[in-house]
């Protein structure tokens, strides 16, 4: 064959690996308002930067006439590329092959990417879209799941690792996703459980669709699985390329540092008046937040999942930050299983890729109760503690307000490491709140006063009393525990200036093979 021959010929088996299963099944993927595996590749990486891999693999079984059914890329585009200039690798799964169900070699070429990657240094995004296993390989295919899995495990901390959701993922095949750094599901076209309608209703009796069981909506409220709801694979795609924008490459890289012309000593005045005279009244935690980051930007992580704690990306005069917040506009800002949960994972994250904290606190305490105690808040609790106590990035925190009991130890607090602990005037630092102290300090003299005025007269005394000695920050702040008590409008400048010194920050945990978080 003549050299120009052969060069056809690779043209041509280029452009069938390009058509997947087929110009109807693609068809079909567009009328279910579904890009197919290249067209997502294309919009997520910068204009003609994919280079592919493995394009000629196919899969070598026999049984069940697959013999006589072969695709070129078996199901899976693999391959590296670049978003806003920097590398990643990625995998990108075709339905319209074999709706997308994964086969032993298709598991090999999603390997080949994430071993590159852990290699390079450089982040991995998988797309999913998938049958789940490949039934006619049988243990082949789950063999290729758990191979895969392994490396999601190794690369965890190593690289940032992606998972979209642009359609079914079932089975097994959920766990890849759980076990990387960020899934991101798109509304009404992904789904993701365990195991599916049908087995559910044959075992446990209950009748639920797809969407009601693990679409977008259950798993970025309920579950807490999805970290990020898209309207639709647009706006998912934007999503992960902004998201990449505030992580490192790798754990041995700091995040990039972004052009910034915001003032870092822009003023807020509204900040001096945004705490309500009465400590009960709840405002948004998120208006200061917006106020103090850099133009006014802030990706927020799990927005509707335990919305009484936020985490999110933001910056500071340039640097990628990880905030966390106890909202007080969400059953008080209180710590729950599901907030701490949220929280924990968010603040490890972050401590494995060098970005730093930022952490909000107006927090009344744990949520008291038997619900709370049967699902284990004590463990739950003790995972944000122990984040907070590992993480070894810059940690900058403020108190907005209330820091009670436990939760303001867990919020890291100066015995935590907090590396700056600033608080601002209005500050409530206390082992309780004034009330439930009156009770338990007075409780003899109370139940000596029958008059329900005179009592009534008397709480408030005490309440008045207490409040002096302990609903500030000066006794805090009297034993180092505060750094300062700052002017809430000059919070940003206070926060870069802080986060500006810790910059060349060193700390470490003793050496172990690993500690033993309590899960
Ligand atoms: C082989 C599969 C497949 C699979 C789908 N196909 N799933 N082939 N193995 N797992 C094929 C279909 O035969 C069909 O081929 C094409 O893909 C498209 O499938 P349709 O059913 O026509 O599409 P749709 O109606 O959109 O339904 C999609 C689906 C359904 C909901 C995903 O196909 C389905 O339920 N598939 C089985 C899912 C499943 O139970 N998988 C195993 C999960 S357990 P043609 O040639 O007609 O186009 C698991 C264990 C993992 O994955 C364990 C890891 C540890």
């Amino acid at each position: 064959m003549a050299l120009q021959d052969k060069i056809q010929e690779l043209m041509e088996m280029r452009a069938k690996a390009r058509l997947g299963g087929g110009e109807k099944r693609i068809e079909s993927q567009h009328k279910k308002g579904k890009y197919t595996a290249r067209e997502r590749i294309d919009l997520l990486l910068d204009e003609g930067s994919f280079e592919e891999f493995d394009m000629f693999v196919s899969h070598r079984t026999v049984d069940f006439g697959l013999d006589k059914q072969s695709y070129l890329s078996d199901g899976v585009v693999t391959g590296y590329g670049t978003i806003d200039g920097r590398l990643v690798y990625i995998f990108s799964q075709d339905f319209t092959v074999f709706g997308g169900s994964l086969s032993e070699m298709y598991a090999q070429k999603i390997c080949k990417v994430m071993d590159k990657a852990m290699k390079v240094g450089a982040p991995v995004i998988g797309i999913n879209d998938s049958g789940g296993a490949r039934i006619q390989e049988g243990v082949k295919s789950l063999g290729g799941y758990a191979d895969i899995f392994q490396r999601n495990i190794l690369a965890s901390g190593l690289i940032p690792q992606i998972s979209a959701i642009f359609g079914p993922c079932a089975g097994g095949a959920v766990y890849s996703p759980a076990l990387t750094d960020f899934t991101i599901m798109s509304k009404g076209t992904s789904y993701m459980f365990v195991t599916g309608p049908k087995v559910v209703k044959t075992v446990t009796g209950e009748v639920v669709t797809e969407e009601e069981l693990g679409g977008a909506s259950v798993h970025g409220t309920k579950s807490g699985v999805a970290h990020f709801v898209a309207e639709d694979e647009n706006e998912g795609i934007l999503l992960i390329r902004k998201l990449l924008s505030y992580l490192p490459q790798n754990n041995l890289e700091d995040p990039p540092l972004a052009p910034c012309d915001d003032p870092i000593d822009r003023l807020d005045d509204v900040l001096n008046e945004i705490i309500p005279e009465n400590p009960n009244k709840p405002y948004d935690v998120k208006d200061v937040i917006h106020s103090v980051v850099d133009y006014n930007e802030f990706l927020e992580v799990q927005r509707r999942y335990a919305p009484n704690i936020i985490t999110g990306f933001a910056r500071f005069n340039g640097q990628s930050v990880g905030i966390v917040a106890n909202q007080p506009s969400y059953l008080a800002g209180v710590l729950d299983i599901n907030a701490s949960r949220k929280a924990a994972r968010f603040v490890r994250f972050c401590d494995s890729f060098n970005i730093p904290i930022v952490t909000f606190v107006d927090v009344p305490g744990f949520l008291p109760g038997t619900a709370q105690e049967y699902g284990g808040i004590i463990l739950h609790g003790a995972k944000l503690l122990f984040a907070y106590g590992e993480a070894t990035v810059p940690k900058v925190t403020i108190i907005l307000r209330k820091a009670y009991g436990g939760a303001y130890d867990v919020m890291s607090s100066k015995h935590l490491r907090g590396d700056i602990n600033y608080s601002w005037p209005a500050a409530e630092i206390a082992v309780m709140g004034p009330r439930g102290a009156i009770e338990v300090l007075h409780a003899k003299e109370l139940s000596q006063i029958e008059d329900p005025h005179e009592r009534a007269v008397y709480v408030a005394e005490k309440e008045e009393e207490y409040k002096q000695k302990f609903a500030n920050p000066y006794v805090a702040a009297k034993y180092g525990f505060i750094d300062d008590v700052i002017e809430p409008r000059n919070t940003r400048f206070r926060v870069i200036r802080a986060l500006q010194m810790l910059n060349t920050k060193k700390d470490q945990n003793p050496p172990k093979k690993h500690s033993n978080m309590p899960l």
